[in-house]
């Protein structure tokens, strides 16, 4: 009786690192509000930017900065938990716990794992390794139904249930095992300039559109957008990945089908459909910058909001940790 009552639980994260992009928002942040029935957890997940160098006052700084993207995007700060992931010390202790319940063999299987070590060989360090356990941690820690989530975080996820599968086997019913929540056709919005890659924050800047770019740099980055030389409309992500880009940005932000979008860009020249796509950008970005330089104006708030929410998230979250270690072994006074 009370489980069919009980409300879902729904966890997502963004790293603070980089410039958060249209792709970001697109593919997450703004599918964040579809979830007014569940009690949400949305988390900086700021401890996980560590596992590459970073500019410790830039962090601060992003971190403050995404803190109000999220609530300029729309999600109201006293019913949504968005918090620190640093101000909540329990994640830090449960990945430790699951470390030693993760093997070698499957972090190591894990295609982020491979990719970033590629890209960052030189610091090829033991948290990007563990990256996903803390990240199951961060899930597993308030008994999440949902993690809405890009498709490229789909293994993390993965690798999450199957981490909190093999404890519920050992322990009895622990964790909740959650699902991913990926968005169907819009998950995955390209690189402007390589459009068979991922529109990634970590990028060279005209690659991506931030959430916080200016109109001007909105309509120039776009209008270099990588295209083709065939020169029609139409979706076709394997052959033509610039072209269908472009067509996915404009058919969710005019929330239409991709049949409507292409058939009213029919015959127009790709300069048109830039255009289009810039002006349908800028009017879907421009009143949440304003909300956002309202509310990045007022640190004294944003602040007083992080720590009410961190308390929040961290009471959910030692209940957890506790059982957790009661489970395991651990000696309580
Ligand atoms: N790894 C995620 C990303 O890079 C961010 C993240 C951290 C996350 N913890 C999470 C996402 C928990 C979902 C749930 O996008």
């Amino acid at each position: 009786m009370e489980n069919a009552e009980k409300r879902k639980v729904v966890f997502s994260g963004i790293q603070p690192s980089g410039n958060i992009t249209l792709g970001n928002y697109i593919g997450a942040l703004r599918n964040f509000t579809l979830f007014d029935d569940a009690d949400c957890l949305y988390c900086l997940a700021d401890l996980h930017t560590l596992t590459v160098r970073q500019n410790p006052a830039e962090l601060r700084r992003r971190t403050a900065s995404l803190a109000a993207i999220y609530v300029a995007c729309g999600l109201d700060p006293d019913k949504n938990i968005i918090y620190c992931q640093s101000h909540v010390p329990a994640h830090a202790e449960l990945a430790w716990i699951l470390n030693c319940y993760t093997y070698m063999g499957e972090l190591s299987r894990m295609t982020q794992f491979k990719d970033k070590s590629q890209k960052h060989a030189d610091n090829i360090n033991a948290g990007l390794f563990d990256y996903p356990v803390l990240m199951a941690s961060d899930i597993l820690l308030y008994q999440t139904d949902i993690v809405p989530v890009g498709v490229d975080q789909k293994q993390h996820v993965e690798i999450c249930r199957d981490i909190a599968q093999r404890f519920n086997g050992i322990y009895g019913d622990v964790f909740t095992v959650p699902e991913p929540y990926i968005p169907k056709a819009t998950a995955k919005i390209m690189s402007l300039a390589e459009p068979e890659r991922k529109m990634s924050k970590s990028d060279p800047e005209d690659t991506y559109i931030a959430i916080l770019d200016k109109p001007e740099d909105i309509r120039r980055k776009l209008k270099r957008a990588v295209t083709d030389s065939d020169g029609e409309i139409r979706f076709d992500p394997e052959t033509k990945p610039g072209v269908s880009n472009l067509l996915t940005i404009l058919s969710v932000l005019k929330k239409e089908t991709m049949k409507e979008t292409v058939s009213a860009m029919q015959g127009l020249g790709y300069g048109a459909l830039k255009e289009a796509v810039s002006e349908a950008v800028i009017a879907e970005l421009t009143p949440i910058q304003q909300r956002y330089n309202e509310i990045i104006a007022d640190k004294d708030a944003l602040n007083a909001m992080l720590g009410r929410n961190a308390e929040r998230a961290y009471a959910l979250a030692r209940r957890t940790l506790r059982k957790v270690y009661k489970k395991v072994g651990l000696y309580q006074l």
